[in-house]
């Protein structure tokens, strides 16, 4: 079996490579339930997988990777996990980030983090601020964020400037709107992975993925492996994009 998955990194055609990956980085605590561990140890190995994740995105030549850490709906889980969750990602910062450095990661987050723990903000802050200026991979941690909500905050802003008569209504376009969240200047993914097989979006990157092309795994994300990302991006080459059309071509003009 890891023999012939492993066959998929001399079938990918580099030409070809999603320019942006997004993973919905799900089934942490089924994990470790399946061993018998406390849901937290999921999310421990959880952030091995990232960490081996990133180094093979940027190995590969994708250009960006968005992954989604944590939802504005992961709030309602007990207190101690939504805890963890919050230690775990300073630490992940902390122990990393001058590895993402050396490799010229450029982190940003997508989401409101300014109601996570000081620490965190603190920890988010000093990674941005150091790796800034990197021109490798860009690698978006999906942070308190929900989809619906990046939406209704850019329709509120909207709102309040043809309140103010600053627009007209008619110049909204896909492109206005696209500025205003938090996605703005990034091209709309390319793949959507999400892990532990559940078909569902869970409030993530709603506009962005209108022609996004999908990939659904059994796998759980703590044994997700650079050889299950290989095989996904092996399997989108394989795909017809059409966006609607007959011919495959993408809106934007980039070939797909
Ligand atoms: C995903 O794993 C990680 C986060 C949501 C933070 P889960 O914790 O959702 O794992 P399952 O879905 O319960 O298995
Ligand atoms: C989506 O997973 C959020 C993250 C991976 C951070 P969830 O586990 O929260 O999604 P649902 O609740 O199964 O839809
Ligand atoms: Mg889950």
């Amino acid at each position: 079996m890891a023999k012939k998955k492993s066959n998929y990194e001399n079938l990918i055609q580099s030409e070809k490579l999603p320019l942006h990956i997004a993973i919905i980085m799900d089934g942490n605590g089924r994990w470790a339930q399946r061993r018998l561990l406390p849901r937290t140890m999921g999310h421990r190995a959880g952030m091995s997988t990232l960490k081996e994740i990133v180094r093979a995105c940027s190995d590969l030549g994708v250009k960006v990777l968005t992954v989604y850490a944590f939802s504005t709906e992961n709030w309602k889980r007990p207190w101690e996990e939504v805890d963890y969750l919050m230690k775990l990602l300073v630490e992940f910062l902390r122990k990393e980030i001058n590895e993402l450095h050396q490799n010229q990661v450029r982190i940003k987050v997508l989401g409101n983090y300014s109601n996570l723990p000081l620490e965190c903000q603190s920890e988010i802050e000093d990674a941005l601020q150091i790796t800034r200026d990197n021109p490798g991979l860009l690698l978006n941690i999906a942070l308190n964020y929900g989809s619906r909500q990046e939406i209704l905050a850019a329709v509120k802003v909207l709102a309040r400037k043809v309140a103010a008569g600053e627009i007209e209504p008619d110049v909204i376009n896909e492109e206005t709107f696209s500025g205003l969240l938090y996605t703005k200047d990034i091209p709309d993914p390319d793949l959507l992975i999400r892990t532990a097989g559940e078909m569902r979006i869970s409030n993530f990157l709603l506009w962005q993925i209108a022609y996004t092309e999908l990939w659904i795994t059994e796998c759980l994300w703590p044994d997700f492996s650079k050889d299950d990302l290989l095989q996904a991006v092996w399997d989108y080459q394989q795909r017809d994009r059409k966006f609607g059309g007959l011919n495959g071509e993408r809106q934007d003009g980039i070939n797909a």
